[in-house]
């Protein structure tokens, strides 16, 4: 009989709930171990007592829709240069262990992006703890996995956006300028545009000029298409190039590139613009079916795992099934947007717009 662990860390997005759902189904019922849920990433096993809840069938009975995670989450504090109150900069991966230790676990599951299984891997090297990577990011940027949870949910909300924006935009004759979270990789505005239709996508694996976006939206005014949807990825540089730092046009995050874009193109096209930032949306609310399935599937596979004792493992969704690959290998593969690749092709095919 084992007992494991299971902690969410990082960003929060849908569908995290139904991971430690099917985690729990799938060990209670199938294999008869206790599950104990870590609150607050690491940040749990660093508290005394650590912080962790014991979950069973009922207590998961309503999380298979339910948006952000019942364990709390945080990307603040890497535990190896942990920023303490006083200002100093402390190593805390002793106390993690020591905390992990203390709740007597058999293994671990860490769902997490990138950044977050690197150091819970190497949190379980210096401490021998038999860890199990699921991968979550709406970026779907982590390597190897085609699929990560969170980032269809997040697709179909900036989809549900542009949707809407479709009509005011027709009716007040404008361009609308969709900003969408995706960190470094343009997954989100890519796929988003597509499926919205959008007649502009720009994302930041191509770099672009702001005369193609002016002589596309005026090529659609000639031909009596007076508006235009845009959708931009937060991390698109300014036009020659540089990141627009907080302070600056303000953080990506606070809508730095899209009111950046909106200013240039009404400037040099004299278009009417408006801006919408679509942010923390994408991560809440109830999940899609698909991230629903591929929850479900990573977490059935991860309890598996442990009961083959395969460790240092992350499940990851390959060819139509659900496989697992070294976390090591995942960590080290990231994954952008591929500026040749399918997705790319097809909104050029569509007459997209990419700025380049
Ligand atoms: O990695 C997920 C993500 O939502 C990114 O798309 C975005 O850049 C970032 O996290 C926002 O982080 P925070 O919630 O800390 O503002």
């Amino acid at each position: 009989r084992k007992r494991i662990g299971i902690l969410t860390s990082g960003g929060d997005c849908a569908g995290l709930n139904a991971v430690i759902r099917a985690v729990t189904r799938c060990a209670v019922d199938v294999y008869g171990w206790e599950v104990l849920g870590i609150c607050k990433a690491t940040h749990g096993l660093m508290t005394r007592p650590p912080e962790a809840m014991p979950l069973d069938i009922t207590k998961v009975d309503s999380l298979l829709t339910m948006g952000g995670t019942i364990l709390g989450t945080t990307n603040k504090g890497d535990p190896f240069a942990f920023p303490m109150s006083d200002g100093t900069v402390v190593d805390r991966s002793t106390e993690i262990i020591e905390g992990y230790n203390q709740l007597d676990l058999d293994a671990l599951i860490g769902i997490g992006g990138d950044g977050s299984l690197a150091i819970l891997r190497k949190l379980a090297q210096q401490g021998g703890i038999n860890l199990i990577g699921i991968p979550k990011t709406i970026d779907n940027d982590v390597g190897i996995t085609e699929r990560s949870i969170g980032f269809d949910t997040a697709v179909n909300i900036a989809t549900e956006a542009i949707d809407r924006l479709h009509f005011t935009a027709a009716s007040h004759s404008r361009v609308l300028i969709l900003e969408v979270m995706g960190r470094d990789a343009g997954h989100i505005a890519l796929n988003a545009g597509i499926a919205g239709g959008a007649n502009i996508i720009m994302i930041p694996e191509i770099s672009y000029k702001i005369e193609n976006i002016c002589d596309h939206i005026k090529k659609r005014q000639a031909r009596g298409q007076d508006y235009s949807i845009a959708v931009v990825s937060e991390a698109v540089c300014t036009e020659s190039g540089d990141v627009l730092e907080q302070g600056h046009f303000a953080d990506c995050r606070l809508g730095g590139i899209g009111q950046y874009l909106a200013e240039q193109i009404t400037e040099k096209s004299g278009a009417e613009t408006r801006v919408t930032v679509l942010g923390h949306t994408q991560r809440g609310g109830i999940s899609s079916p698909l991230d629903r399935i591929l929850a479900s599937a990573f977490g059935v596979a991860a309890v598996n795992l442990i009961a083959e004792e395969k460790y240092d493992r992350m499940v990851a969704w390959h060819d139509r099934m659900v496989t697992s690959v070294p976390i090591a290998d995942a960590i080290k593969d990231y994954c952008a947007v591929d500026p040749e690749g399918t997705l790319v092709k097809t909104a050029r095919g569509l007459g997209i717009c990419l700025g380049d």
